[in-house]
């Protein structure tokens, strides 16, 4: 049987279910299958909207926009003094675009409502474990499982003693055994209880578990007089917590680099509308422009005519002949890589004509041809403003390796990414790419030559690879003591 996924329904449908179940005080899966129920016996609600009760907060920027929330979490507040922090989190958690699902115990509900929690998660709030109307479907198990995270706050001493031992006689510790969700536990209590040794095992042992915590503080407690380490962590910083968890931060290691890459093939002109090109699609060198980015460089990616969409985040230049290439790589410097993976064309015709070349009894149009400039040899060359990295490419057909190895003496670059060429492989235009990375041994000019041979990959992988070499050379060399 089909399972329906409320997350992912449009955001108007969303909203309509979310108030039509706040104010039937249902779960918003509660009032899907009322619905459902309803259609089937013929006697369904009218659809029509449903004014918002006045609590309800106006359409956030991602409902309007109707981007979906990203994540959801099972809140479960304890009962504790803190717990009034715990309203302040849902809508915290909210502002992040994360849904919150609430579960109070029976302590918390001393000290919060489940009128305000629902009111600030929109959401009908949870508090039995034997509740006739979500348990027919084993409530806790939903709870505990329908959802990315589970944050516990605050998380009492005694709490915690029942997740250690993994007792389940209410809702809360029943959902925190049942779960396979990562648990995010928010302490909060007396300094004396925090520190008395059995809160302590339990701590540990939680830990070992795999458990989160964030918190307690140090400040002064609600017992007058009473100060030390127990108040429950602020709202904003639990939100954050939970979000690193939800969305761990995705590492950046070339952060603040600049990186230039040269991609596709040059068209050199004839006459105004033919001209001499090769068979480059670009697709490597965009997909090196790619994974650049998604390290988090500043990409600037030089590009030859090629059929492919620019990618998001790169600055792309679009020119056509090799020398508009050069001027495009010059004007770009200083970088602290630069990737020439175009396929620039050797040489370019002499006598361009102004006009279109008419055919004539005089027979075919000598075609006089120069050599162009080879931006990798002047790029690498350079005395003031040469990137630290240089890297070419060897399209080679046959003696890959050989001539690899010359051409980097040659070109007076770092690394050569050579690759064969030759009709039989596929690669020109292709999806996939066999490499080899040629490289000076201690980056010496005259020292060993490493030589490093990839297996087949598709031209996205050669990226991530060539990527991840340059970022542990970045790495290698930020160690380095400075001279
Ligand atoms: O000399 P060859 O074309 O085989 O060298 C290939 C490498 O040199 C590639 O990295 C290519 O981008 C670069 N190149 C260049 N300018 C040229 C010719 C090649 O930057 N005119």
């Amino acid at each position: 049987m089909a399972s329906l996924t409320i997350r992912k329904l449009d955001e108007n449908v969303k909203t309509y279910l979310r108030l039509r179940s706040a104010k039937n005080r249902r779960s918003v899966e509660e009032e899907v299958r009322v619905i459902l129920r309803e259609l089937i016996e013929g006697r369904e609600e009218p659809l029509t909207p449903l004014a918002a009760p006045p609590d309800v907060a106006p359409a956030s920027a991602s409902q309007r926009t109707g981007a979906l929330p990203e994540a959801s979490v099972t809140l479960i507040i304890g009962g504790g003094i803190a717990a009034y922090k715990s309203l302040d989190l849902i809508r915290r958690l909210k502002e992040r675009r994360i849904e919150v699902r609430c579960v109070l115990t029976k302590a918390a509900q001393q000290f919060v409502t489940p009128l305000a929690v629902s009111a600030l998660s929109h959401e009908r709030v949870y508090t039995d474990l034997f509740d006739p109307q979500s348990e027919f479907d084993a409530g806790h198990i939903r709870l505990a499982r329908d959802c990315d995270l589970i944050v516990v706050a605050p998380a009492t001493a005694d709490l915690m003693a029942k997740m250690a031992h993994g007792h389940a006689d209410d809702l809360a510790s029943a959902i925190l055994l049942a779960t396979n969700r990562k648990i995010l536990l928010a302490p909060a209590m007396n300094p004396l209880m925090w520190n008395n040794a059995s809160t302590r095992r339990n701590v540990a042992q939680l830990q070992r578990d795999g458990v989160a915590l964030i918190g307690p503080n140090a400040g002064e407690m609600a017992e007058a007089g009473e100060a030390g380490v127990g108040r429950m962590s602020e709202a904003v910083e639990i939100a954050a917590a939970a979000e690193r968890l939800l969305r761990p931060p995705v590492p950046r290691p070339l952060a603040g680099k600049r990186v230039l890459i040269t991609a596709g093939p040059t068209h050199e002109p004839i006459d105004p509308v033919r001209y001499i090109a090769n068979r480059s699609s670009g697709k490597q060198g965009f997909a090196i422009a790619v994974a650049a980015q998604a390290a988090g460089a500043e990409v600037i990616l030089v590009s030859g005519p090629v059929d492919l969409d620019d990618p998001d985040g790169v600055t792309v230049k679009h020119v056509e002949s090799a020398r508009q290439m050069l001027e495009h790589v010059q004007s770009s410097l200083p970088v602290d890589i630069a990737i020439f993976a175009a396929a620039v064309a050797d040489w370019r015709v002499a006598n361009e004509g102004e006009q279109k070349l008419k055919k004539t009894s005089a027979g075919m149009p000598p075609l006089q041809l120069v050599e162009n400039p080879d931006i990798l040899a002047t790029i690498s060359k350079l005395t003031d403003k040469r990137p630290p990295l240089v890297i070419g490419f060897a399209a080679e057909t046959e003696h890959l390796i050989d001539n690899a190895k010359s051409k980097l003496a040659r070109k007076g670059c770092d690394w050569i990414v050579a690759n064969d060429v030759s009709p039989a492989t596929g690669v020109m235009g292709g999806d996939r790419n066999t490499v080899h990375l040629i490289s000076r041994k201690n980056g010496e000019n005259d020292g060993e030559i490493a030589v490093d041979s990839w297996p087949v990959m598709t031209k996205e992988q050669v990226a991530t690879e060539l990527i991840a070499h340059v970022v542990k050379s970045v790495a290698d060399k930020s160690l380095e003591p400075a001279s």
